[in-house]
């Protein structure tokens, strides 16, 4: 899924036409994580996480991982080492160890994540919800080839533009406002103001978004929490 139109792209259609082209294909698989989408096994040449969010899982560390093959991740590993992106042995310590709980964990993000989704759906404030699961989905069917489950972001327009999109985010109580995501805990971001301020109005009305557009990382609490949580920042 895109960051954060969640929009689906159908990676062995991707791979095929790209290898008509000679061209590498890398999938910045963050959202998904390896245990929800592995794109090696459908062809990429390259997978790349940022570990810092559902890997980590707790907003704990920073760190990224490469994926591929020998051959290329040498050329990348000798880039890596001079250039200054490498792990301390405590970050990648913790982050091994949280591979360990990340099925479990990705499970609950998910399912709780799903349920959020179409929560929202149902409510008249909102305009529109991306969620990789929901039926709605433009690319629901290339979602459920090539994912286990929908992951942990849920991405909704509300009606009103930055003003509604301000109102409910003050409102919130137990989401963080942060533009971080794939923590233990829910997250809200406005990305037209955050993490997608950089680019013009009209290249964020390109990749969908729109100043009413707020990314939710779903965490871990409970549903019944998270639900309550939205409900009163809707009202
Ligand atoms: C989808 C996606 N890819 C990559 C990154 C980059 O992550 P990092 O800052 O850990 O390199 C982010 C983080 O904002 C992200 O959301």
């Amino acid at each position: 899924p895109s960051n954060p139109g969640i929009d689906i792209i159908d990676l062995e259609w991707l791979v095929k036409l790209a290898k008509t082209k000679n061209i590498l294909v890398v999938v910045d698989n963050c959202f998904a994580t390896p245990y929800l989408q592995q794109p090696i096994k459908l062809g990429a040449d390259i997978s790349i996480h940022s570990a810092t969010k559902f890997i980590d899982g707790q907003g704990r560390t920073l760190g990224g991982i490469i994926l591929g093959s020998n051959k290329l991740i040498k050329d990348i590993e000798g880039f890596a080492r001079h250039s200054g992106p490498a792990m301390s042995p405590f970050n990648a310590w913790l982050l091994s160890k949280s591979l360990e709980t990340l099925a479990v964990r990705m499970d609950r993000h998910c399912e709780n994540a799903l349920k959020v989704a179409e929560f929202l759906e149902a409510q008249p404030s909102i305009k529109k919800v991306r969620y990789p699961f929901l039926k709605s989905h433009p690319q629901y069917e290339i979602a459920k080839k090539q994912m286990k489950q929908g992951g942990g972001i849920v991405t909704l327009v509300i009606h009103g533009g930055v003003e509604a999109a301000s109102t409910f985010m003050d409102k919130l109580k137990m989401f963080s406002i942060s533009a971080n995501l794939g923590d233990t805990r829910s997250i809200a971001t406005h990305p037209a103001t955050s993490t997608h301020s950089k680019l013009t109005e009209e290249q964020r009305l390109e990749v969908g978004i729109e100043q009413g557009t707020i990314r939710l990382s779903i965490g871990l609490e409970h549903i019944d929490d998270i639900l309550k949580d939205i409900t009163q920042a809707l009202s």
